[in-house]
C-alpha cells in the first residue's frame, strides 16, 4: 500500500486524459497481458500496473493529451525486467514512443 502511495506521489502528475478515465480498457488489456509476459520484476518496477490502480498512474506509462485517451508513451528503461514480449503490445495502436532498453526481454517486437 504504501509503495502504491509513493509511486502515486511521484508519477500521478502524468496527464489524466488516458483511456481509464474515459472507459476504454483496450489499452489496458493490451498492457496487462504484456505484463503477462514478464517473468522477472526484481525492482517491483510493475507493482502500479493493478487493476486497482488507473492506468495513466503506471508507472512508465503515458498518454495523449492531444486526442484524450489512447496511450502514446511506454518507457520501461532499464528496470531490470526480463520476459517475453507479447503481440499484445501490437494493440497500442496510437503508441509513438517505445523504450524497452536495457532490459532482458526476448522475442520480437509485434
Ligand atoms: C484533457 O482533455 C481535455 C479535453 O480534450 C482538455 O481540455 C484538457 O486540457 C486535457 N487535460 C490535460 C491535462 O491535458
Ligand atoms: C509523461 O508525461 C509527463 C508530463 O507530460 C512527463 O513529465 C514525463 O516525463 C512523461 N513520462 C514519460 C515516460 O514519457
Ligand atoms: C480504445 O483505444 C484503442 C487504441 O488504443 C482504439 O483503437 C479504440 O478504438 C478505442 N476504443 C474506444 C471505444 O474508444
Ligand atoms: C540502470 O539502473 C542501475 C540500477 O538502478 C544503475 O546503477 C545504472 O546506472 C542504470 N544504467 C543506465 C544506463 O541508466
Ligand atoms: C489484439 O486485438 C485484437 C483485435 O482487437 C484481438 O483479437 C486480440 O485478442 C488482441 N490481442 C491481445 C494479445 O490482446
Amino acid at each position: 500500500m504504501l509503495v502504491a502511495v509513493l509511486l502515486l506521489l511521484f508519477y500521478g502528475v502524468n496527464d489524466a486524459n488516458c483511456s481509464a478515465v474515459h472507459g476504454n480498457t483496450t489499452d489496458r488489456h493490451s498492457l496487462l497481458d504484456f505484463k503477462e509476459g514478464i517473468t522477472e520484476d526484481p525492482t517491483g518496477a510493475l507493482y502500479s500496473w493493478s487493476d486497482n490502480i488507473h492506468y495513466y498512474m503506471w508507472l512508465g506509462v503515458n498518454c495523449s493529451t492531444r486526442h484524450p485517451g489512447p496511450i502514446t508513451v511506454l518507457d520501461l528503461y532499464n528496470l531490470s525486467l526480463a520476459g517475453q514480449i507479447t503481440p499484445s503490445l501490437g494493440n497500442l495502436t496510437f503508441l509513438r514512443s517505445l523504450d524497452l532498453g536495457s532490459n532482458r526481454f526476448t522475442g520480437q517486437l509485434p
